[in-house]
């Protein structure tokens, strides 16, 4: 089936993306966590599904992306493999997995790739983890980086406020990026810094950048998605634009279907056998 704005239904690769940036053309990134949910992102035209550790936040019900382990990434990965035909799919490597040893990474790494079908990783982290990121690559498997607001350093940071808006932290983060980008990354996310900052950033590397709240220079934009479909009442960063009120239309629905269930309303003659 054709997306919703997309022609073109061939696969989406890493080469791709780096040709909708060299041609101007934005890149639509957003994550999902379960097959149902993978079916409809990708049928709608979205590039890229992230497998995101906010599935820790989102699916879980934890505070932060902290406790969620490989094991459980990788079943949610697997499960939205099982749903794409277009979009690239890029899995996180969860906290703990990649920051202890540059050999574990790379296992950790084969074993995501090998047990879940997607099409790349994602790593937070600047030249602190280029040594597993230059491993991952060497065994073949595509890194996006991820630079700013890197939830996994939430007890390091205490809150979370835009990054990057002193000079010694955007300069560090400049380098960042022209670092994962020189060993190989085929592109960077940058989370919660200052549009200026992103805009340089995306103009002094060659492989894409994808804001979130790091603003519209960017050469492609994500979100969550329970975020953007209204899914979560009590979270609203000035970043996010909501595209529906899922929570109000799934509460009404549920509530009819309580209410019919009681009344005896449901079901009808027409909805047995
Ligand atoms: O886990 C996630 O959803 C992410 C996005 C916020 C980029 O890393």
């Amino acid at each position: 089936m054709a997306g919703y704005l997309v022609d073109d239904t061939r696969k989406v690769t890493t080469h791709r993306l780096f040709e909708m940036k060299q041609s101007g053309k934005k890149i639509a990134m957003l994550t999902s966590y379960d097959y149902s949910m993978a079916r409809i992102v990708d049928g709608a035209g979205v590039d890229v599904i992230l497998v995101g550790d906010s599935a820790s936040n989102t699916m879980a019900g934890n505070v932060t992306t902290l406790p969620i382990t490989l094991d459980q990434m990788i079943y949610h990965a697997r499960s939205v493999v099982r749903g794409v035909t277009r979009a690239l799919v890029v899995c996180d490597m969860p906290f703990g997995t990649y920051q202890v040893d540059p050999q574990d990474a790379v296992r950790n790494a084969v074993r995501i790739m090998q047990e879940t079908g997607c099409d790349a990783l994602k790593l937070e982290g600047g030249v602190e983890i280029i040594p597993a990121v230059k491993l991952i690559l060497d065994a073949g498997i595509p890194v996006m980086g991820h630079l700013g607001l890197t939830p996994q350093s939430i007890n390091k940071f205490g809150t979370y406020a835009v990054r990057a808006k002193e000079e010694a932290e955007a300069s560090k983060l400049l380098s960042d990026a022209k670092a994962l980008a020189e060993v190989g990354c085929f592109a960077i996310t940058l989370e919660k810094i200052p549009a200026k900052l992103a805009a340089e950033v995306t103009r002094s590397i060659a492989v894409p950048t994808i804001s979130i709240g790091a603003g519209g220079a960017c050469d492609g934009q994500v979100l969550v998605v329970h975020d953007m479909l209204g899914m979560n009442k009590g979270f609203s960063p000035k970043f996010l634009r909501r595209y529906a009120d899922l929570y109000s239309v799934i509460t009404d629905a549920v509530g009819q279907y309580v209410s019919d269930v009681k009344s005896g309303d449901f079901p009808n003659s027409e909805e047995q056998y």
